[in-house]
């Protein structure tokens, strides 16, 4: 795949005010969210969920790219269809995480730095060769008294990037997430701070080493203060925050920047995306996109319970918040939220 061919897949997974499903938490995080939920944390039901997802009736006029998690990628429906078929089938592109989750950074006490680089190369090309057309790897950064060090910063830009590169290299658009955790008492402006830190060491690095702008997917955080903050910024403020932030540190031949939800309400996700959208998407280079996990699929994981006559209120509820975040693409108001 040239560069070219992959920016073509970046852009195209953005067209229609469309945007990315995350469905790729890795088995001990999806056990989890069954474990308070009373679901069964087996392969049977991670599978039965997941098929949930995939068959969901009208999925893709909202949803372009699936991120899928390895045991997932192999799966197949109850009729014996391999999960990646009926993507593909619907006009989704299949997508894959490749790291293999954020670990202890040594020597930096609450830090994490995420590991996957080995072996990377040739489980990149089995993806490619079995229908992934993009990546996605995760770096965590902390706020806290006296975090994120420069050490852990570099640590997971240079992770990012090698991923980034190895990515191009067998064919798949790489997204890049440094998350800044919404974790904390912080305030807006010190995530503003760490955020801009962390992705102005990302872009350096990439260009640095090499990798096409052109054909990679940025997964930022929104600019939102601490969980626990006392002070909560309204939508507009952080819709306004985030798109400067963006602006000082993305730099133009980016496609897209698709966020995460990273524990907002799904209400919040949504309005902040469209409250970005709305005011500030005729003015920035880049489609301001989504890649929610929790904020398209929280509340149908609730109504599904792992009970199989609850499936089809699940997959509405899916549905719903879906096409919500397509509506706010295309800029149109969310219902309010403070
Ligand atoms: O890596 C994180 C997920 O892809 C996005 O999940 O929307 O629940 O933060 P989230």
């Amino acid at each position: 795949m040239s560069v070219e061919e992959m920016s073509a897949t970046a852009k195209a997974l953005f067209r229609d005010g469309k945007g990315l499903l995350a469905m790729d938490e890795s088995n001990p995080t999806c056990n989890k969210r069954f474990e308070k939920l009373g679901i069964p944390q087996t392969e049977e039901y991670r599978q039965k969920w997941r098929q949930l997802i995939v068959t969901a009736p009208g999925l893709s006029e909202s949803i372009s790219g699936a991120i899928l998690y390895d045991e997932t990628i192999w799966q197949k429906s109850s009729d014996d269809i391999p999960f990646i078929t009926i993507l593909q089938k619907n006009g989704i592109v299949p997508g894959i995480k490749v790291d293999a989750g954020a670990k202890d950074f040594a020597g930096h006490p609450g830090e994490k730095s995420t590991e996957g680089l080995d072996g990377l190369r040739e489980r990149l090309t089995t993806y490619f060769n079995f229908g992934a057309r993009f990546a996605k790897w995760r770096a965590v950064i902390t706020i806290g008294p006296s975090i994120p060090s420069i050490a852990c910063i570099d640590a997971n830009v240079t992770e990012l990037t090698l991923y980034a590169l190895l990515c191009q290299e067998a064919g798949l658009v790489p997204i890049v997430e440094p998350e800044v955790l919404m974790d904390g008492d912080h305030t807006m402006e010190k995530c503003r701070e760490v955020t801009v830190q962390v992705q102005n060491a990302l872009f350096e690095k990439l260009t640095e080493y090499g990798v096409a702008l052109e054909a990679l997917i940025l997964k930022p955080n929104m600019i939102l203060p601490g969980l626990n903050c006392q002070i909560q910024e309204t939508v507009d403020e952080t819709a306004e925050a985030t798109i400067a932030t963006l602006l000082r540190t993305v730099p133009a031949k980016v496609p897209a920047v698709a966020f995460l939800s990273g524990g907002q309400s799904a209400e919040h996700a949504t309005a902040r995306l469209a409250a970005m959208n709305t005011k500030y998407g005729e003015r920035v280079p880049w489609a301001v996109a989504f890649s929610y996990s929790r904020a398209i699929q929280q509340k149908a994981l609730e109504i599904w319970r792992g009970e199989d006559s609850n499936i089809a209120e699940a997959q509405r509820s899916l549905i719903f918040y879906a096409s919500s975040n397509r509506q706010a693409r295309l800029g149109r108001e969310a219902p309010a939220v403070s």
